[in-house]
């Protein structure tokens, strides 16, 4: 349900489908978030290295011309969330509640006289920046990691499709409810997420206190950078840590939500990601259902060389072409609803 109210939403002002595998004849797969926010642009203003931070003084030169860059992609970022949400106030008479999507509720919640924080516009902007820059690219970005490895082992996409064949059989997509009888595919997607954290390093936290971790003093207003790539490969939680091997989490209880601190995907603590609930809905649908829906045939040789990011991608994108292996009504649907 979450996803599509988000898909609508986006949809609606965008044509921008991301979860619904309306790419089937694409040779290229292009598996990208909506309005560039994993456009070099984006990532390149968000995570240079800039001298100014390292020499505050020299700030001023705009060395790099990182200022100008940012506030041009502000400009573009911000003309696309008034877009959005304009064109949310233009359309809400006819929006039915089962229609709604986040923009529609944030826009009613704004008209709530009693509310103690009142949601301003700037507000609801920024809100969409979390959801769009925080969750978009994160989920896409794992869905392309678990496809990059998967598609290098054929025995477990046929174990994935054996599970998906059984639980789901031929006649329907898969539905969020249905993940809990999915243990191969959550298993492939934590594997994915220990191999290729997509958030690494963490985003920095800072010490509010003096400490010791691990026998290392850390005083306070120390900023730590947790490095979740080699945590994950680290030999001393993970046997044969360089292999993918979905079956190590078969059959156990391994928290990915902060509690193990070998397996961090989404951080840990109050500056754990908030999106998590909503990052893995939309992970375990859209891999399920594309593993479901096609196969697969390698377009060129998978990459699993890093480019370094924001977010974590493979250097050369994913190319596969997809072929529909399930009966012809259900892709019609989503066709329909464009
Ligand atoms: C598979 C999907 C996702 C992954 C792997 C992921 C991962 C992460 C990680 C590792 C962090 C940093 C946590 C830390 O430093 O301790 C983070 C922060 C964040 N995430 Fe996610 N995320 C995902 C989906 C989402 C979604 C769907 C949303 C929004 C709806 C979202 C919004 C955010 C926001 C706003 C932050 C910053 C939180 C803060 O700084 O306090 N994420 N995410």
């Amino acid at each position: 349900m979450e996803i599509g109210k988000v898909r609508r939403g986006l949809g609606r002002s965008l044509k921008t489908n991301f979860t619904t595998p309306s790419l089937v004849r694409c040779k290229k797969v292009p598996i990208v978030s909506p309005m560039g926010y994993n456009s070099p642009a984006y990532l390149s203003a968000v995570t240079s290295p800039k001298l100014h931070v390292r020499i505050p003084w020299l700030g001023f030169l705009d060395l790099g011309g990182y200022v100008k860059r940012m506030k041009a992609l502000y400009k573009r970022l911000d003309d696309f969330h008034n877009y959005v949400i304009d064109d949310h106030i233009a359309r809400r008479k006819g929006v039915t509640d089962e229609e709604k999507d986040f923009v529609d509720v944030l826009l009613q919640l704004a008209e709530d006289p009693n509310l103690e924080v009142k949601l301003t516009r700037d507000c609801i902007k920024g809100l969409l920046q979390d959801l769009l820059g925080g969750g978009t690219d994160t989920s896409a970005a794992t869905v392309e990691w678990a496809l990059c490895e998967i598609l290098r082992q054929p025995r477990i996409i046929n174990k994935a499709k054996e599970e998906l064949n059984t639980v789901i059989g031929r006649n329907r997509w898969v539905e969020e409810n249905d993940s809990p009888q999915l243990p191969y595919i959550e298993a492939i997607i934590m594997e994915s997420m220990r191999l290729h954290p997509i958030v690494t390093p963490l985003t920095p936290h800072y010490a509010i206190d003096d400490c010791k971790v691990a026998g290392f003093d850390i005083s306070k207003g120390t900023m730590v950078l947790i490095n979740t790539w080699s945590i994950g490969r680290d030999p001393k939680s993970w046997d044969s840590p360089e292999e993918f091997l979905p079956e190590r989490f078969l059959g156990k209880e391994t928290d990915m939500l902060g509690s193990n601190f070998a397996l961090l995907p989404f951080g840990s603590g109050r500056r754990r990601c908030p999106g998590y609930n909503l990052g893995l809905k939309m992970v375990r649908t859209t891999l399920a259902n594309l593993l479901h829906g096609f196969e697969f045939e390698l377009a060129e040789d998978v990459c699993l060389e890093e480019m370094y990011g924001l977010n974590k991608h493979p250097v050369k994108p994913l190319a596969v072409v997809m072929e529909p292996t399930l009966p012809p009504h259900l892709y019609r649907c989503y066709v329909s609803e464009e």
